[in-house]
């Protein structure tokens, strides 16, 4: 059996966000509004329950592991649960993380070519981390816009596939504007022995055809949850940008994630990497009734799954 840990469920910035006053963040602090705080989005899977894969290296990372005890399984004077890392973008808050491991081993790093191409050069992380634990890198082949299967040595009998999704590459990405196949990937995990299967796409812009093919035979679906609508940042003063300048689909309105995740046969359709400005996040507001009325979940951290 599959078992995933959602570490952290908020999008980049956390809940409430250090310097913000929004609805949500103030409301959070003060107490005025039933919502919990939440860190930066990752998530941990397993199939033994002691070695896993850490999906996202989050800046919160250090008090996500504080948070989950089995990613300390002490075997050793010195040792982790975290087995390898693997990422689906090289945006600050799915890679900062990895920082925070440089005391440990060398760390096998499951990316595309243009996520290593960014923590060498736009995001040199990589470069930093071969002065400490090192990185080893496994290229998660996706360059011709074609999925591509894996295994993940701890992880026996789980066989995962990368699919290579429409979103953005991080500002410093020298592609920013020209988008590569994997500047983002979409994660299918699919446990052999019980033919269940996860799908996670925490940054998901658009849904083409790899991405709606791969959404339609997960059993779960954890995705992209970070705006409500198109303009949320635009309408409460604090950004220019829309969600699709962002590489995110809003929840509402026509051809919104609520409608992609009516169409699909999923038994759990969830919600991660949920910006602080999103009304979902208010467990009394009318757009958190909307969600649930439809069948989707709210990811929260220390959300446990079993597949
Ligand atoms: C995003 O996915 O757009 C990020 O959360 C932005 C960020 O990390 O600042
Ligand atoms: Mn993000
Ligand atoms: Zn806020």
């Amino acid at each position: 059996m599959m078992k995933i840990i959602v570490l952290g469920s908020a999008a980049g910035g956390g809940y409430p966000q250090w310097n913000c006053n929004c609805r949500n963040c103030d409301g959070l602090r003060r107490g005025a509004i039933r919502s919990r705080a939440r860190t930066q989005s990752s998530i941990a899977i397993s199939a033994n329950g002691s070695d896993w894969l850490l999906v996202n290296a989050s800046p919160d990372i250090l008090a996500q592991i504080r948070a989950t005890p089995a990613l300390q399984p002490a075997r050793a004077a010195r040792d982790s649960g975290i087995a390898a890392v693997l990422l689906m973008d090289a945006q600050v808050d799915h890679t900062t993380g990895l920082m925070m491991l440089r005391e440990g081993r060398p760390i096998p790093l499951y990316c595309s070519a243009p996520v290593w191409q960014d923590l060498q050069g736009g995001y040199p992380l990589a470069k930093v981390l071969g002065h400490y634990c090192g990185v080893q890198w496994r290229e998660l082949a996706v360059a011709r816009g074609e999925p591509c299967s894996f295994a993940v040595p701890q992880l026996e009998g789980i066989r995962f596939t990368a699919v290579p999704l429409d979103s953005k590459a991080p500002p410093y990405s020298p592609h920013r504007e020209q988008p590569q196949p994997g500047d983002n990937i979409g994660l299918l995990a699919h446990d052999l022995l019980t033919g269940k299967k996860l799908f996670y796409a925490p940054g998901l812009g658009a849904v083409a055809p790899l991405t709606a093919a791969a959404m339609r035979e997960a059993d779960c679906l954890l995705v992209d949850g970070t705006f409500w609508t198109e303009d949320e940042m635009m309408a409460q003063g604090f950004s220019g940008k829309p969600a699709a300048a962002m590489g995110h689909l809003p929840q509402s309105g026509a051809g919104g994630m609520m409608e992609v995740l009516d169409g699909l046969p999923a038994s759990r359709k969830i919600l991660i990497h949920i910006n602080n400005t999103n009304p979902i996040l208010d467990e009394d507001s009318p757009q958190h009734a909307i969600m649930r009325g439809r069948g989707i979940e709210l990811a929260y951290d220390g959300m446990e799954i079993l597949l």
